[in-house]
């Protein structure tokens, strides 16, 4: 099988395409045959070695899927060869087929394609969970949403507003920003040419009730400033690269609440949450809610794809149909 490999740590341009031996399912292991991957901004952070944890060479990138079931290993359950399932891995996802534990992977809900499947968990889960069960949000609240562009950030928009949040995009230019509103945001700043914190107020009148910023650096300070009385700040990354530090007399003048949260080990501290969770996104599928996808490449592009992430130029989700 093909496969984009990460050989030295470093840009995406590093990465080259493979054959591999096809692999073997293992005990409790499926092998699945993948016809869809995505692109989430960590496969460019592991790439370079700026992710939390350090994945050493040589690797096979991509951590997000979709596909059939190939073929099973002893012990395995539930699914037999045919079944459409997408998954999330630590690596190995660009790739034409991968073999992964049975539990981590889902079968695909009704209505979505391999392409919206591929693109769908991280970002969809990421949205849900920071919105609700970290955000507290409640239908009416003013939800800021930062880096409102990317694939987590059009994910927030699109569950806030089906669930009755006032979102307020923000994103680096007018361009993005107004492909934000075009996504269902009622308001969207550029804040790269405006000031966040104020257009937030003016906007909002007493500020914002929930904050989702997966950006860091100095927006998240200025989105802070910008929160209502008990306001929630839910902390999900640092695409601008930088870790921002927080003055705590903020907190405590708008008895505001900041969270930090991991959508890679929910399941690990809260399966209630989980469950909950699986259960409101597959109602919200069954209504139509699908991820934005911007672009599609080929397994070749993989490095091309990861370009566009890492020098901010891509919208919403990039999926790479194998
Ligand atoms: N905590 C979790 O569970 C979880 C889950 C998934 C992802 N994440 C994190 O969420 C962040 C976004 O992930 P994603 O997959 O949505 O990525 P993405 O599609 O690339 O979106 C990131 C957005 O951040 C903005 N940004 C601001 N400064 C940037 C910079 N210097 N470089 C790159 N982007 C910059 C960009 O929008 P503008 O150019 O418009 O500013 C971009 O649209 C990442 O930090 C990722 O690690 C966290």
């Amino acid at each position: 099988m093909r496969a984009a490999r990460c050989e030295v740590h470093g840009t995406p341009d590093k990465i080259v395409i493979r054959d591999l031996p096809d692999p073997v399912a293992g005990p409790g292991e499926v092998v699945v045959g993948i016809e869809a991957a995505s692109v989430n901004y960590p496969d460019v952070l592991i790439a370079a070695d700026r992710y939390q944890v350090t994945v050493p060479t040589p690797f096979t990138t991509g951590s997000e899927f979709a596909g059939r079931v190939l073929s099973v290993g002893p012990d395995v359950a539930l699914l037999v060869p045919g079944d459409a399932v997408m998954g999330t891995a630590f690596g190995g996802a660009f790739a034409e087929q991968i073999a992964v534990p049975e539990k981590t992977l889902t079968r695909i809900p009704a209505g979505l394609d391999m392409v919206n499947a591929a693109a769908f968990n991280v970002t969809y889960r990421t949205a849900y969970h920071s919105l609700t069960t970290f955000g507290a949000m409640q239908p009416g609240d003013w939800v800021v949403v930062l880096g409102a562009a990317g694939g987590v950030g059009t994910a927030c928009i699109d569950v806030a507003t089906r669930l009755g949040g006032r979102v307020i995009a923000a994103a680096s230019t007018r361009e993005r920003a107004d492909m934000c509103r075009s996504l269902g945001a009622v308001e969207a700043i550029a804040y790269d040419e405006e000031d966040l914190k104020l257009r937030i107020k003016e906007i909002t009148g007493k500020g914002a009730d929930v904050v989702i910023d997966p950006v860091g650096g100095t927006y998240a300070e200025q989105a802070i400033r910008a929160i209502t009385w008990g306001g929630r700040y839910v902390c999900l990354g640092f695409a601008q690269g930088d870790i921002p530090r927080i003055p705590l007399n903020l907190v405590l003048l708008k008895g505001a609440i900041l969270r930090g949260f991991e959508i890679r080990t929910l399941a690990d501290h809260d399966r209630e949450a989980v469950s909950r969770g699986a259960a409101e996104i597959e109602d919200l599928v069954s209504q139509g809610m699908r991820p934005f996808i911007s672009e599609t490449f080929s397994l070749e592009e993989v490095p091309q794809a990861l370009t566009r992430v890492a020098e901010r130029r891509a919208s919403g989700k990039i999926v790479i149909k194998m």
